[in-house]
């Protein structure tokens, strides 16, 4: 294990040499290494595609076939903001596809969510797959590029105007009573952010900013730095849910880079840094919690609970992120080498949670957050999600064969 800031003296030594000698650098061209086989990772994805039924878990396990799958569409990618208007042949982002036609195909009419639900802030989570799938028009009779524009603007009105609002304006994530989750920050401000990216429409990119600035104002908890998972209303859960810490730390990560790949770059820079602050602050805060081998319990602070793979894995992957994130946009600046520890025992406990059929092992219901579970939808998003985000890390240090 080398520290970064250590590496990136390396790189630029490098450099330097390269300047002196004047050839190209010599940048890795193999494939970074998987803990995973091919083989296993194309299971843990059919298991997936299975087991997703909910909308958060249809949204969540497009965005980690759109991280895995079709990286240089997804938000970490070059062509995220300048979409083709027709896909190239080999990049026919046809998993996510398949997801977006089912949605599109069996919603109800006179709906305006993507799908019915009894949360709010679930369905917003298939907004940027379905964002995307309106723009890269394909054959008009497959894609109905229509319907998806429709969806897109009765989703955003629901969200925006419809649904009820906390004291602070935080949109709820429930339909039926006001209440936060932290869930909600991966689901509906990526999509904001998405929306307002696409459409150079600044006062939605505000909104994404928003929902999450309100949503923390509500959730954190000062005291060990972490958020809540669920306040106001009836049945409130006031534990440091593990899962949710992973979802707020990699909903925010979207929102960071969505904006720092916009028109608005420049004029949402204070914004920027304070999401690079919010995200850092789960990570570290989270992983202090982080168990010998390697899992984050289902409550971080909670010792009685128990061990679960799938905010383990998706912890794991925002902190990649946003490793990646500071390599690219401030070398050297900051030190995420203890944080890059903690995710790497993370990565290989995930590697050794993996059954024979592709699932991933000791992870919460997440369609009842308290109990352990056996099967989770979103639990196999996050192993791809974590392989992607691994794989994003290691070729923005480019260093050659060096291991970190
Ligand atoms: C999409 O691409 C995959 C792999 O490149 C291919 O197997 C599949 O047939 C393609 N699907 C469509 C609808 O073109
Ligand atoms: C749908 O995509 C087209 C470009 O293909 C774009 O002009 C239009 O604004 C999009 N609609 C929505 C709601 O995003
Ligand atoms: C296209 O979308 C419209 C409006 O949602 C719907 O009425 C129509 O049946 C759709 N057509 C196809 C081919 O899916
Ligand atoms: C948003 O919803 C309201 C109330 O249902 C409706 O009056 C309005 O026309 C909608 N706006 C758009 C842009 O669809
Ligand atoms: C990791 O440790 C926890 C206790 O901290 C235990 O409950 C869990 O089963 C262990 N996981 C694996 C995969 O060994
Ligand atoms: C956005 O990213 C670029 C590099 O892609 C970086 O130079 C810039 O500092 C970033 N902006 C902010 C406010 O972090
Ligand atoms: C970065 O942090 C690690 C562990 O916290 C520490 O050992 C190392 O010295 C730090 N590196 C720099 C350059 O500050």
């Amino acid at each position: 294990m080398i520290p970064s800031v250590a590496l990136l003296y390396v790189i630029l030594f490098i450099q330097c040499i390269g300047l002196v000698i004047g050839r190209p650098l010599a940048v890795r061209d193999d494939p970074p290494p998987l803990l995973l086989t091919t083989t296993q990772l194309a299971a843990v994805e059919a298991r997936m595609i299975e087991q997703s039924k909910g909308s958060w878990e249809l949204g969540t396990a497009a965005q980690s076939l759109f991280e895995f799958e079709y990286p240089s569409f997804s938000v970490y990618g070059d062509n995220f903001i300048s979409l083709p208007r027709s896909l190239p042949k080999s990049q026919n982002v046809s998993k996510v596809f398949a997801i977006t036609d089912l949605v599109l195909q069996t919603r109800p009419p006179g709906i305006l969510s993507f799908m019915p639900d009894e949360a709010a802030g679930d369905p917003p989570s298939l907004g940027v797959s379905m964002l995307f799938a309106n723009w890269t028009t394909r054959s008009p009779s497959a894609t109905n590029s229509s319907g998806y524009a429709a969806a897109i603007i009765d989703q955003l009105n629901y969200s925006l105007t419809r649904a009820p609002r906390a004291p602070n304006n935080a949109i709820s994530h429930r339909a039926d009573q006001v209440q936060l989750w932290s869930d909600s920050v991966y689901m509906l401000p990526p999509f904001l952010a998405y929306f307002g990216a696409l459409h150079k429409d600044l006062g939605v990119m505000r909104a994404a900013f928003d929902q999450v600035r309100l949503y923390r104002d509500l959730l954190f908890d000062g005291s060990v730095g972490l958020w809540r998972h669920i306040v106001l209303g009836n049945g409130e859960d006031l534990g440091h849910w593990s899962t949710g810490n992973a979802w707020a730390a990699a909903g925010i990560m979207r929102v960071l880079v969505t904006i720092n790949k916009s028109s608005f770059k420049d004029q949402l820079a204070a914004e920027q840094k304070t999401l690079e602050m919010w995200a850092l602050e789960i990570v570290h805060n989270m992983w202090k919690y982080q168990q010998p081998n390697g899992t984050l319990l289902n409550y971080a602070t909670d010792s009685t609970t128990f061990a679960d793979s799938a905010s383990t894995a998706l912890l794991a992957a925002a902190t990649y992120r946003l490793a990646t994130h500071f390599e690219i946009s401030k070398p050297g600046q900051v030190n995420m080498t203890w944080s890059l520890s903690a995710a790497g025992r993370a990565r290989s406990l995930i590697s050794r949670s993996i059954d024979s059929d592709g699932w991933l092992t000791n992870v919460v219901d997440p369609w009842n957050y308290p109990a352990r579970g056996t099967r989770s939808a979103e639990g196999q998003a996050f192993v791809l999600s974590l392989e992607a985000a691994y794989r994003d890390y290691k070729s923005s240090v480019r260093v050659g064969t060096v291991e970190v």
